[in-house]
């Protein structure tokens, strides 16, 4: 690893005197120097050319990966008079029992998974930073976290900062979305300390049968790694009762569950979640996080705790996307795409067309996005990673239902127009 001196004649005259300084996992004296544009950039800049070029016609965003609506009132309600309380003004550090024990209970009613509220969950502030911090639990230089691909990448970036490797499981549509753990060479599993898996799948949308988490709980304790199962979809299942890993028999023993208040029950900007499962990891996650942050606003706990209460919310949300998921399913059909009812998630994930039936060609999905946005006004997100993908969201803002029709029949018309082949 270079020094700082020997770094010190590659800055430039505009560059700060501590250039030379940055950490290497953030890219050492080359910090902010990088010309790679990134994915979400590139949508970004597609759409403005878009609009510059066509200021009359309405982008069509099936881009956007987060809820369209606010929290429910009643929710919305507590939070109102809980932040008027003078003991919800201090410090929260791991949080407050209430939560956790609505946590509990919501463990019990869904799932029929019994956990001690004190000892076997801990909230977070957003599962986001849950997997930002389960790696300094386990990670030292040299260890292996598994991650599926496509994925949520937070865990495995953190692995890295600590000197960790990332082992990559593609998710292909030939093993139906799911890892292929037999394929995983057993030098690899010998440095393994965490598998980080996700169902409802983003992107994927894929549920997982309970025969691939027994599977995962009987390689976990053979192979000795532990498993952080992401949740953060769960109550947008949409092909039966959502279901969690720690109900397989012997999951408790092997690892997590975070759980998320984001995506089921409208709160993301809330940033409200929680860890659970095996007590010792929980602990450690509860040390790490203690030593990071010093827990959510207690109004915001209180809140979410009721929200965890009421079943009704998270049974509404589900009804709207799967509405939602449904008509698009449809049109998309109709469009030669490919495509059925995802097992859960707000994201419909299909085959990236490869050309025009005009002689367009697209070399990888991230082509299509950028032809569909900039000629037809329709923003998906392109999935290059284990084959080509795009990835339309149903959370696009349509606040009644003949917003809702009105913006597929649009879309319906602008992509028979663009007349893609496969
Ligand atoms: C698969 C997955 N996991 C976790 C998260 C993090 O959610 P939050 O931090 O809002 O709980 C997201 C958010 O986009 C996600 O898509």
């Amino acid at each position: 690893m270079s020094t700082a001196s020997e770094n010190a004649h590659e800055t430039t005259v505009t560059d700060p005197y501590f250039q030379s300084l940055f950490a290497e996992r953030i890219g050492g004296a080359n910090y902010g120097k990088g010309t790679e544009i990134y994915k979400f950039e590139k949508i970004k800049r597609a759409k403005r050319n878009a609009m510059a070029a066509h200021p009359d016609r309405k982008l069509l965003d099936f881009g956007i990966g987060e809820n369209d609506s606010m929290a429910d009132e009643s929710v919305r309600n507590v939070m109102a008079a809980e932040i008027n309380r003078v003991e919800n003004r201090g410090y929260a550090d791991n949080g407050v029992i209430e939560y956790k024990q609505a946590a509990a209970r919501f463990m019990k009613r869904h799932f029929g998974v019994e956990l001690n509220p004190a000892t076997q969950i801990n909230h977070c502030i957003g599962s986001k930073p849950a997997y930002a911090m389960l790696p300094a639990c386990f990670i030292n230089p040299g260890d292996i976290t598994m991650m599926t691909v496509p994925g949520y990448p937070v865990a495995g970036t953190h692995t890295r900062y600590y000197g960790g490797e990332v082992y990559r499981l593609p998710l292909l549509a030939e093993n139906d979305f799911l890892p292929d753990l037999d394929s995983v060479p057993e030098d690899i599993y010998r440095r393994t300390k965490m598998l980080v898996i996700n169902y409802p799948n983003s992107p994927t949308g894929k549920t997982a049968p309970p025969e691939f988490f027994e599977k995962v709980v009987a390689l976990a304790k053979e192979k000795q790694f532990i498993v952080v199962h992401d949740a953060a979809h769960i109550m947008l299942t949409f092909d039966g009762k959502p279901r969690s890993f720690l109900e397989t028999p012997g999951a408790l023993d092997v690892g997590v569950e975070a759980h998320s208040m984001s995506k089921g029950y409208d709160m993301i900007g809330w940033r409200m979640g929680f860890v659970c499962g095996h007590e010792r990891i929980v602990s450690a996650f509860a040390d790490v996080k203690d030593n990071s942050d010093s827990g959510q606003f207690i109004a915001t706990q209180k809140a979410a705790a009721a929200a965890l209460d009421d079943d009704s919310i998270p049974e509404r949300i589900n009804a709207k996307y799967r509405r939602r998921m449904q008509k698009l399913v449809e049109t998309l059909r109709e469009c030669g795409f490919q495509c059925e009812m995802p097992g859960g998630s707000y994201f419909l994930y299909v085959k990236s067309p490869s050309g025009t039936k005009s002689g367009e060609s697209f070399a990888a999905a991230e082509d299509a996005t950028r032809y569909l946005i900039e000629q037809f006004g329709i923003v998906t997100v392109p999935w290059d990673d284990a084959g080509s993908f795009l990835r339309f969201s149903v959370t696009y803002v349509a606040p009644t239902l003949a917003e809702e029709d009105a913006l597929m029949a649009e879309t319906k018309q602008r992509l028979g127009d663009a007349g893609l082949v496969w």
